[in-house]
């Protein structure tokens, strides 16, 4: 069937409107085809391609829970950060379900020293090691990790964070994720939290912990205009939960 051909039944089907969603869907999807190609090739990496979780080899009773590896705009990312005024120099940035690494090595181009990923996938954990070595190799002052185990068992360095999470996971283990950052903050961490595609942004507001933060307009204008997903922002207060 040609797109014209397509086009005429989008319209037949769902009339206008359903028509305009579909042109909407695709100018975003060539805009961050042709900045997210550019990226993997500048840094002679792949990380534009998704993965089934059922193609991979994971030993975890939280597979089920979990979504598939799909990456992270790259344009998105600065406007996220920038909206949550983070501070590079301080903060440990830690990407829950890191996948094949995209979101450290734009956080690095961002002036992040330190990163940390999280991921249980060991495929995409060798991938993403792999693509950070690769794009960070004359970058020596960046201190690096990405651990292969699932977020339950996450134990976050001892520093500030700025976690960000692509709704990797779902239910009782994201629960566990927003546990873990409570009980960092409350042994006197400073946590920012941001949560691209909130699907289970629910259990965020349900969480005594976590604040949510105002999102700046151009971050608002930006997600409106070229994503297919929204992003909820918070900070994790201190003294919410028992430090463990
Ligand atoms: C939607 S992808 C996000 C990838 C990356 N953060 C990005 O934004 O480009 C979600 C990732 O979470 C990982 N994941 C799902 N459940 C997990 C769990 N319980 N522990 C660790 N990683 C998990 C998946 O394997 C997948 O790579």
């Amino acid at each position: 069937m040609s797109s014209t051909t397509s086009i005429f039944e989008t319209m037949k089907r769902g009339g206008p409107g359903a028509v305009f969603q579909r042109l909407r869907n695709g100018a975003i999807a060539r805009f961050h085809y042709f900045f997210d190609a550019r990226f993997d090739r500048r840094h002679g990496i792949e990380t534009s391609q998704g993965r089934d979780l059922e193609d991979l080899d994971i030993d975890s009773p939280n597979k089920a829970l979990g979504v598939e590896y799909a990456p992270t705009p790259v344009t998105l990312l600065p406007l996220m950060l920038r909206a949550m005024k983070v501070d590079p120099a301080r903060e440990t940035f830690v990407d829950l379900g890191c996948g094949k690494g995209r979101v450290m090595v734009k956080a690095a181009e961002f002036g992040f020293r330190k990163l940390v990923g999280v991921e249980f996938a060991p495929e995409l954990a060798e991938t993403a090691r792999d693509n950070l070595k690769a794009a960070l190799r004359d970058k020596s002052d960046i201190d690096w990790d990405v651990r292969q185990e699932d977020v339950v068992g996450f134990q976050p360095p001892e520093s500030d964070l700025c976690v960000f999470a692509y709704n990797p996971f779902n239910g009782s283990v994201f629960e566990a994720a927003l546990d873990i950052l409570a009980a960092h903050a409350a042994r006197g961490w400073n946590v920012n939290f941001i949560y691209y595609n909130p699907q289970s942004q629910s259990l965020v507001e349900a969480h005594p912990a976590f604040e949510p933060v105002s999102k700046s307009a151009s971050l608002n204008a930006a997600l409106a205009l070229a994503s297919w997903h929204g992003a909820a922002l918070y900070r994790v207060r201190a003294g919410e939960a028992e430090a463990s």
